[in-house]
């Protein structure tokens, strides 16, 4: 049954409200958030000292919230703790769009796993407001504009053995088109570039893209479509898929949870997923709803291991439930289920 459309000029894509809309309660965004996490923030040569010194009381303050949702939420779904966080992994992940709503989840849950990322900004600045003052061990951080394929050089992919890409901008006409930051040139031409530049032994590149895209010119999707965003976003998908790399897609319904544009990190990880923890995934592009950037950066992170994602397109849900938090055998259940569906 075809669904209201709402939709506003405001910022993001705005999809079709789905029949799981509920108000949120409060649950940690990070129930697998240690309080280690927040014990090694060091000053990061890649970047700029001002600013890190600047937001070294956004890293204080990210242990004090992170404690507060602990002790707030006694019944956290994640069984990880300080013993079971996984030891440095040997993933050296770059993260395209690590600015933004799900792309900032990544990078943060990322670092929670002490996985290596490197950020491709456009303004690296924002790395050291959003994330502190990392050990470049850790977090590297590089500039660049994806429509620019000059900008993509092979030092930004040196080292690098998995990709997330969740780059984008607002389907309708908004100052972030400034400069000509449109969908064509994000969701096309920058995802062409990027791939393009890619090293032929990247283990995985997982893409984020949007419920819709291969219903662009029916109603609903071809109002949101007005500008081109799902077109081009099917444009970007498709060149992943034909350039002979590992590659996941992840189409997420409209996405709530964030974005957190107050550019803190302790707002941040102050984020609540509500009671909608649950993930629906499926196949053909046949879900219509909305989807947390908690659980899309969540998938997009389970899928760079789980060897049956590879080469494989999923959308992806939010619905009220128990989700499965960080297990990776619930991920991989999810994954399976839907395509067998
Ligand atoms: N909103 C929705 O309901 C919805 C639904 C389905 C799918 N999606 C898609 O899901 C993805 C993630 O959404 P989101 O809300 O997390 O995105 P977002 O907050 O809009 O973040 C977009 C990210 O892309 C970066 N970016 C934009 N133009 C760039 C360029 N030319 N070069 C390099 N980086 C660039 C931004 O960096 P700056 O900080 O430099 O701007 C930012 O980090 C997007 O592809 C979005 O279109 C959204």
């Amino acid at each position: 049954m075809a669904s209201k459309l709402s939709f506003t000029f405001k910022s993001d894509l705005h999809f079709p409200r789905g029949k799981f809309s509920k108000p949120p309660l409060t649950i940690p965004i990070f129930p697998h958030l240690t309080l280690n996490s927040c014990s090694g923030f060091h000053l990061s040569k890649t970047i700029s000292s001002s600013r890190a010194l600047s937001s070294s009381s956004s890293s204080s303050s990210v242990c004090a919230a992170v404690k507060e949702q602990l002790i707030q939420s006694p019944n956290l779904e994640s069984t990880q703790d300080s013993e079971t966080i996984p030891p440095s992994s040997s993933k050296f992940v770059l993260v395209v769009g690590g600015s933004g709503g799900v792309g900032q989840l990544v990078v943060a849950s990322l670092l929670n796993r002490n996985i290596k990322s490197r950020l491709l900004l456009r303004d690296p600045e924002k790395a050291a407001t959003l994330f502190g003052n990392q050990d470049e061990e850790k977090l590297e951080v590089r500039k660049g504009d994806t429509r620019n394929a000059e900008d993509l050089d092979p030092s930004i992919f040196e080292g690098v053995t998995h990709v997330i890409c969740c780059t984008g901008t607002t389907a309708f006409p908004s100052r972030r088109w400034d400069g000509d930051n449109t969908p064509e040139r994000v969701d096309w031409e920058g995802v062409r570039n990027l791939v393009s530049a890619l090293p032929p032994s990247l283990k995985r590149i997982v893409l984020v893209s949007s419920v819709g895209v291969t219903k662009f010119n029916e109603l609903p999707w071809s109002i949101m479509n007005l500008f081109g965003v799902l077109k081009y976003k099917k444009m970007g998908e498709d060149f992943v898929r034909n350039a002979g790399l590992p590659y996941t897609i992840i189409r997420a319904g409209r996405l709530t949870d964030g974005p957190y544009t107050s550019y803190d990190l302790n707002t941040l990880l102050k984020a609540t997923a509500g009671e909608r923890r649950a993930v629906l995934l499926g196949q053909g592009d046949k879900l219509v709803g909305e989807a947390s950037r908690l659980v899309v950066a969540e998938a997009c992170i389970q899928a760079l291991d789980i060897e049956l994602t590879k080469g494989e397109i999923y959308e992806i849900n939010s619905v009220q439930g128990e989700g499965p938090g960080s297990d990776p055998q619930k991920w991989e259940d999810l994954f399976k289920t839907a395509q067998v569906k």
